[in-house]
């Protein structure tokens, strides 16, 4: 790598600064799986314009994201940089986040954009990281393809490859994705670059003898650049001399990168944008913070809110005792906010004082985030690192009881825990998703002093909260929120923004319900309607088969009444479209924003369809007290599926159509395509 920069130096060609800007810059937004919760693409568009001119400020070129990796597996750290569950939903994000960043790619202040990792690292092995991945052709391309195509039509002009290996082939040297779905299927014509050191990597795979074979078996199916391993740097001009490897080959990828060199301008302008100035004038700005806030505000998803304890009315006297270890914790940006930094956050605490006034109000933090030393250790801190981190247990003792006592004196309990951030992200695969136990031992305590107890879960994945969950009046998942998240979740609490999130991955009941994902294909013998009774169907014997939370699931303040649906016409030949209409009526006070939700389930099919998938959602205002009609067109064309061959198509027959609130709870009606 060295030797490539220096002559590269040498020859006056200017290098391509690169860098991990997966959910902002120094603004950092809430984590992608948060993001994809807020069903708003066209506000992420926003954020990812914003998030552009930030690092174009900062002298970065090209954004190593968006990762649009599907995800079925919370185990998986990395679900974080997610957007979901759903093939239709990544996509509208894929493309809202490439067309963010690449906005006035040519003129303005726009970088780069580098979908990432393709294909189908979502989909590894019981959840660990770095395993392989192997699935069907429909399943490929029905739910895992969909969201980097989107990427690649929405113009992303680098692609990287994955770690890991699809059905036996390393993705990093595998012809047939790159060059067959990805250069002659989808016409991609930018970059693919791989991923870290994933060409050496081939040998470990056991896929390249060695690593000028890597360097070989790399380049040959597409790889145009080696990120991180000596491979290309060593090995590329030895296989040229001994006619291994074609001058036209290796000039195609060198083609390729020094096009996009020169499309940004870099032969006159090596530090494209990088300027103190302008990291003045555009970082962190009002502006920016605010498009953060309200970002974050729609991404948190409120999961319970027994007896409309929320919104808290700031008028009403009451104490409330905020515990816990995120109550004015600063790390609330996640694993992969490289450029961020906490210093900037907002927390909890902060926000909440904007909104009452601190003689109402008592902090403790209770206990750690973790306490758990060799967890620290194995997940990369050093010892003196984990010594500075944890309390020693004196002082744990008396935040301790401090918290408790908290507790006992106030009329309500703002309970704010959640994940370490090194217990998600890229290496955060684990088997237990559940609060860190000195967490947990913490919240018992809590609810055995009776109070009631509004939680704040803070983390980079669904966790298991049914204990949680069972024990608090309200609970809200904040995700790793970001710069703004301790606005964004007093707004929240006080009604200041009435919550609109919805989540755009399952919650499960239990870990062992992985993998778990609401478009599951119908089996023949459905827990409910099926002609068996009793022990022979698809479920647990010791567990409910459903997750605790659905995909699409989250609660607002005030009801909304959904009426029956009314279809424009109840066959449809193809080309032709039908429209869907639903009436909305919505009871309460406050403004509220309803994502509106439609699924179609193909009743028969050559190849066995999901019992239901997100074809369309629209996220509505609604006024106080008010009715609105939704209206959706289906087309022909969305009605069709993948089948063995990876070919689509269409075919004929009757299909459920659901409009509703979440893929749970829904209307139903039915059409015919003839
Ligand atoms: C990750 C990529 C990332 C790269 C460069 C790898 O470990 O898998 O997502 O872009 O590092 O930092």
């Amino acid at each position: 790598m060295l030797v490539y920069l220096s002559r590269s130096i040498a020859h006056a060609i200017p290098l391509l600064f690169m860098s991990d800007i997966v959910y902002g810059y120094k603004t950092v937004y809430p984590i992608p799986l948060g993001m994809g919760s807020s069903w708003n693409p066209d506000l992420i568009e926003k954020a990812y314009q914003n998030t552009a001119e930030e690092a174009y400020a900062g002298g970065t070129q090209v954004a190593f994201a968006p990762m649009v990796d599907l995800v079925r597996d919370a185990r998986w750290g990395r679900v974080l940089e997610s957007t979901g569950e759903d093939p239709y939903l990544n996509s509208r994000f894929a493309t809202a986040m490439v067309r963010g960043f690449q906005h006035d790619l040519k003129k303005g202040k726009g970088i780069v954009s580098c979908v990432k990792h393709f294909a189908a690292y979502g989909a590894v092995e019981a959840g660990r990281e770095y395993n392989s991945a192997d699935m069907s052709l429909p399943n490929l391309y029905q739910n895992y393809l969909p969201s980097y195509h989107a990427a690649v039509d929405a113009g992303a002009k680098m692609v990287m490859t994955s770690l890991t290996t699809l059905n036996g082939v390393p993705a990093t040297a595998d012809k047939w994705l790159l060059n067959k779905v990805l250069r002659e299927q989808w016409g991609f014509k930018g970059i693919v670059i791989s991923d870290y050191a994933s060409v050496y990597e081939l040998t470990q795979h056991g896929f390249a003898k060695d690593s000028q074979d890597a360097a070989d078996k790399a380049l040959d199916a597409g790889i145009d650049i080696d990120m991180k391993s000596p491979c290309y740097a060593n090995g590329l001009k030895p296989l040229l001399e001994e006619g291994h490897l074609s001058e036209s080959k290796l000039n195609e990828a060198v083609w390729r990168v020094l096009s996009l060199k020169n499309e940004l301008g870099l032969f006159e302008d090596p530090y494209r944008g990088a300027s103190h100035s302008l990291e003045q004038d555009d970082i962190l700005t009002d502006n920016k913070r605010q498009t953060a806030r309200q970002v974050s505000r729609e991404s948190m998803v409120l999961l319970k809110n027994d007896n409309n304890i929320l919104p808290l009315d700031p008028e009403i006297n009451q104490k409330i005792a905020l515990i816990g270890p995120y109550a004015n914790e600063r790390g609330m940006l996640g694993l992969w906010a490289v450029h961020g930094d906490t210093k900037n956050t907002v927390t909890i605490e902060d926000g909440i004082l904007e909104h009452i006034d601190g003689s109402a109000l008592s902090v403790e933090k209770g206990t750690d985030i973790i306490r758990d030393k060799e967890f620290l250790l194995h997940a990369g801190m050093n010892s003196d690192q984990v010594i500075q981190l944890l309390s020693d247990n004196d002082a744990e003792l008396q935040n301790h009881e401090r918290a408790i006592s908290a507790a006992k004196q106030s009329d309500l309990i703002i309970f704010a825990c959640g994940e370490h951030t090194l217990q998600s992200g890229e290496a955060g695969s684990r088997t237990k998703l559940r609060l860190p136990t000195n967490q947990q031992d913490l919240f018992d305590e809590l609810v055995a002093t009776g109070k009631k107890i509004i939680t704040i879960v803070i983390s980079g994945r669904p966790l298991v909260l049914t204990d949680v969950a069972k024990n608090s009046e309200a609970v809200i998942e904040a995700w790793f929120p970001g710069t703004e998240g301790g606005h964004a979740l007093a707004d929240i609490l006080f009604g200041d923004y009435n919550p609109s999130g919805r989540l755009s991955m399952s919650f499960p009941y239990s870990e062992a319900q992985y993998p778990i994902y609401y478009n599951h294909l119908a089996t023949g013998r459905p827990e409910k309607d099926s002609q068996h009774v009793g022990r022979f169907v698809s479920r647990y014997t010791d567990a409910p088969t459903q997750p605790l939370f659905p995909f699409g699931y989250g609660l607002s303040y005030g009801t909304t009444h959904y009426g029956e649906i009314q279809l424009s016409r109840e066959t449809l030949h193809s080309n032709e479209t039908v429209e869907a209409s639903i009436e909305i009526t919505y009871t309460g006070i406050l403004p509220r924003d309803e994502t509106v939700q439609m699924y179609l389930h193909d009743c028969v099919a050559s190849v066995v369809q999901p019992v239901k998938r997100l074809i369309d959602f629209q996220k509505i205002h609604l006024d106080p007290n008010s009715k609105q009609t939704v209206s959706f067109e289906i087309s022909s064309d969305q009605l069709g599926f993948y089948d063995q061959t990876g070919s689509y198509t269409i075919e004929p027959g009757d299909f459920d159509l659901f409009i509703g609130k979440d893929s749970n709870n829904v209307q139903e009606t039915q059409f015919t395509l003839v």
